[in-house]
């Protein structure tokens, strides 16, 4: 059993308005349960959520942080339609989810993009997950990890040693989220273990076995729990299950064993 700390995050994308945001949170608040201080736990809104979503959260003694997921590059300035990462640490996050397999498609960043938002978030001090993956057909073509480290290494430039503490890297292979077709156990834990590996040559091992990795794509209560046991994976970024309170606390739950 490694040291690290597991950490489970819930995406919820795309899903909530304030009011419906609202009473998902509650759901989560009623059934903490003091157990959960053993692990990190967050929610990641939609930014319309954020402030309502802080208010049910704060005061009421349960550890539960708030993340965005996305913010822009830029501090500020005439760039319309876009959240600065200054903008979320005011609206109480602690994480930013950043190269999410759905902005690296429908929205086309790239990695250049995303390594400028991850230096943005770390500037002021927002932590970034930084999500890789790779598509089914760079699986198939035995691409993944040479996509993974491309992802890893792009993703990462310029990102000193020190501020390394400050991210988490989510494993979500493309073919596995929203589908239900979760990576087996063993090949996530390969993944896993790989990005773990590259992650001690760009930096050291140290860093390397002190970063926390989540695995992303269809985890559920009922195969978290085998998934949480490998042991380069230290917890997961969760979509679906993540709008139901019980289910992501079942996650929650898989993760404190
Ligand atoms: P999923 O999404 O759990 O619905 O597969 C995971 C994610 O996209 O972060």
């Amino acid at each position: 059993m490694s040291a690290r700390r597991k950490f489970i995050c819930g995406n919820w994308k795309m899903n909530g308005t304030a009011s419906e945001a609202a009473s998902l949170i509650a759901g989560i608040v009623g059934n903490w349960k003091d157990a959960y201080r053993n692990v990190e736990l967050a929610v990641c809104p939609p930014f319309t959520a954020l402030l309502e979503v802080h208010a049910l959260v704060s005061g009421r003694g349960v550890q539960i942080a708030l993340g965005a997921q996305n913010c822009y590059h830029e501090t500020k300035g005439a760039f319309t339609g876009e959240i600065s990462a200054r903008m979320l640490v005011e609206a109480n996050c602690t994480y930013v989810i950043l190269g999410h397999s759905e902005r690296r498609t429908i929205f086309e960043e790239d990695d250049v993009t995303i390594n400028k938002k991850v230096r943005a978030a770390l500037s002021v001090s927002l932590k970034p997950i930084l999500c890789v993956g790779e598509t089914l057909d760079e699986r198939e073509l035995n691409q993944t990890y040479e996509v993974l480290l491309r992802q890893l290494k792009e993703g990462l430039r310029d990102v000193s040693a020190s501020d390394m503490k400050h991210i988490t890297i989510a494993y979500e292979p493309v073919w596995a989220i929203g589908t239900g077709r979760t990576a087996t156990p063993e090949i996530a834990q390969n993944a896993h273990s790989f990005i773990r590996m590259e992650i001690a040559k760009l930096y050291d091992d140290s860093i390397a076995n002190a970063i926390i990795i989540q695995y992303g794509g269809s985890m559920k209560p009922d195969n978290a729990k085998e998934l949480l046991a490998q042991p380069d994976i230290d917890g997961g970024l969760i979509g679906g299950a993540a709008l139901d309170a019980k289910q992501f606390l079942a996650i929650a739950d898989a993760a404190l064993n």
